[in-house]
Formats: C-alpha cells, sequence, structure tokens
C-alpha cells in the first residue's frame, strides 16, 4: 500500500492486519513502551480546512513513534493562497518529507496530490468525498466493542450525502457480515455511487427518516450536519436541528447500542449521553492515534517490533 485515498484500496486482510497492528500500539503504549521505529522519518500535515482530531492525532502519532512533523493549516497560511497550484506545492512536500497527510474542500484532491508525487500521500478527509482513516478508526472501535466476526446492524444517522466519514465506513463494513440502515431526511440521503457499490457488495441496506429504527441497530453512528457543503443556507437552517440522539432515546435500544460519532459534534448527540456506557465517540477518537500509528508504519513499510 503505497497511498490512502478511498476505503475501498483497503483488503479484508489489510484491515485484519491493522486492527491487529493497532491493539498491539495500544497495549504498548498503555504499558508506557516507547516504540522509537520512525526517528529517520518526517511527516507533513496539509490542512486546507478545520481540523482537530485528524491533524492532532496524525502528529501525534508520528511524535510517539520518534518521527517528526512539519505543517501548514489554512490555505491563507501556505502559498496556495498566492495562487500557487496543489501540483507545485506537493512538489515542495515531497523534498521535505517522507509522507503526507492531506485535507482539502476538493473531492478528488487527494488523489491527485498522490499522482503528483512518488511519497505516500493519506487523504485525511476531501471535501464530501472519503475520510478512509477515521473509517479505520471506526472500524477498530466497533470491533473493540461489538466483535466484526459477528453480524452487525450499524445505523448511520444524519447527513449521509456529505458525510465523507459514513462513505468509508460503510465500504469497509463490507467486508465484514453486516447490515447498514441509513437514517437522514431524503434530501440528506446516501449518493447513488454508494447504494451501487453496497448493491455489487451484496450488503442489505435500508433507507429511513425514523431515527427510532436505531434502537434495533448495534451501532449508531451520528454525523453532523456538514454546514460547510451546503450552498443553500435556508437547507442547512432546515436540517441542523432534524435529530438529537439523547439518553432516553438510547435506553429504549434492543440491542445494547453503542454511539458512535466522528466529531466534532453540535447538538445530535446531547451532553446528557456523555456518562453513559453507550457513549463511546470519545474513546473512538482516541482510537485514531492507535490506527494512525500503525497506517504511518504501514506505508513507510517498517515493521513493527514490539
Ligand atoms: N473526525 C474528524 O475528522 O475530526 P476533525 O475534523 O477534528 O479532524
Amino acid at each position: 500500500m503505497k497511498t490512502v485515498i478511498s476505503a475501498s484500496q483497503f483488503t479484508k486482510e489489510d484491515l485484519v492486519r491493522l486492527l491487529e497492528a493497532s491493539r498491539k500500539i495500544e497495549e504498548a503504549l498503555k504499558s508506557r513502551r516507547q516504540l522509537p521505529l520512525l526517528d529517520e522519518y518526517v511527516l507533513a500535515t496539509l490542512f486546507f480546512e478545520p481540523s482537530t482530531r485528524t491533524r492532532l492525532s496524525f502528529e501525534s502519532a508520528m511524535h510517539r513513534l520518534g518521527g517528526r512533523v512539519i505543517t501548514t493549516v489554512g490555505v491563507q497560511f501556505s502559498s496556495l493562497a498566492k495562487g500557487e497550484s496543489l501540483f507545485d506545492t506537493m512538489k515542495m512536500v515531497e523534498s521535505y518529507a517522507d509522507i503526507v497527510a492531506i485535507r482539502h474542500p476538493l473531492e478528488g484532491a487527494s488523489h491527485i496530490a498522490a499522482k503528483t508525487v512518488s511519497i505516500p500521500v493519506i487523504n485525511a478527509g476531501d471535501g464530501a468525498g472519503e475520510h478512509p482513516t477515521q473509517a479505520l478508526l471506526d472500524l477498530y472501535t466497533i470491533n473493540k466493542h461489538k466483535d466484526l466476526s459477528r453480524y452487525i446492524r450499524l445505523a448511520f444517522i444524519g447527513d449521509i450525502r456529505n458525510g465523507r466519514t459514513i462513505h468509508s465506513l460503510l465500504q469497509l463494513m463490507a467486508h465484514f457480515p453486516s447490515e447498514l440502515i441509513f437514517i437522514s431526511p431524503a434530501e440528506l440521503s446516501l449518493p447513488d455511487k454508494y447504494k451501487e457499490m453496497l448493491k455489487q457488495s451484496r450488503i442489505p441496506f435500508q433507507e429511513t427518516e425514523n431515527i427510532e429504527a436505531l434502537l434495533d441497530s448495534d451501532v449508531a453512528y451520528v454525523t453532523r450536519i456538514q454546514e460547510e457543503r451546503f450552498t443553500d443556507r435556508s437547507e442547512y437552517e432546515k436540517f441542523k436541528d432534524y435529530y438529537s440522539v439523547d439518553r432516553e432515546l438510547i435506553e429504549k435500544s434492543r440491542r445494547g447500542t453503542i454511539v458512535m460519532h466522528p466529531l466534532p459534534r453540535l447538538t445530535e448527540v446531547s451532553t446528557d449521553l456523555d456518562n453513559h456506557p453507550s457513549a463511546v465517540y470519545f474513546e473512538q477518537a482516541t482510537n485514531g492515534l492507535y490506527t494512525r500509528m500503525a497506517l504511518l508504519l504501514e506505508l513507510l513499510n517498517v515493521p513493527l517490533q514490539i
């Protein structure tokens, strides 16, 4: 594996290997063991859209592996603001770093970036397209709580049209026995290309507007209405508070539903759920550290010696 642009690139073997590596890394970090495996390497993080978790967990992952990080955050602080092309930017980054994680508002930007350079490129979110490394940490979290070898009913709730984390995770779930439930207003439903993928993978799925459908799921994956993807402000206003998952709702679950969220959250997950045993969204974000450490090692071809 040289790049991670789409979740479709991962085979089941890749996923099993990466989840196992992540588990070993988590164990090592919790035992306070040092893992200075990337001390000769530099990671560049290029974030042309806001981020807290993805950028900081990639940078923390590199630091905890003994490597170094260079970064540029926001178009206004890079020479893209002066009109430089992404091609020229990437050509420069290639000579400064050994691996790059890029977030960009344009769907497909990381694919363009990867074609420009010979170092590994990681898509850290491209517009409303995909977010494959988020899907990896989501899968790791699901496996910790629900065991992927067993049949899993996963409900996605919220902005399914624009939710790039959903677009990536559904492709990883296609490797495991699962059924997907998409809960959204019709206007924010799953794009046809992902429905086609699920049909080809023979993954059963249903679509509904009814939030109570999550009560029959093992995992409720709630997402924010993605304000930044709406061109029509009134459409965003119509949907921004459409759903709210709270303690009262989750306590009616018939399957011990856990609640996940890629974060940041607004009103779609009530804070009254934060201390409930079903709420795993903060742990989910922490898991990004372990999975991103595993991924950096994999892409740089450095064996995990533990
Ligand atoms: N989940 C996620 O991508 O969070 P950030 O936008 O904070 O990176």
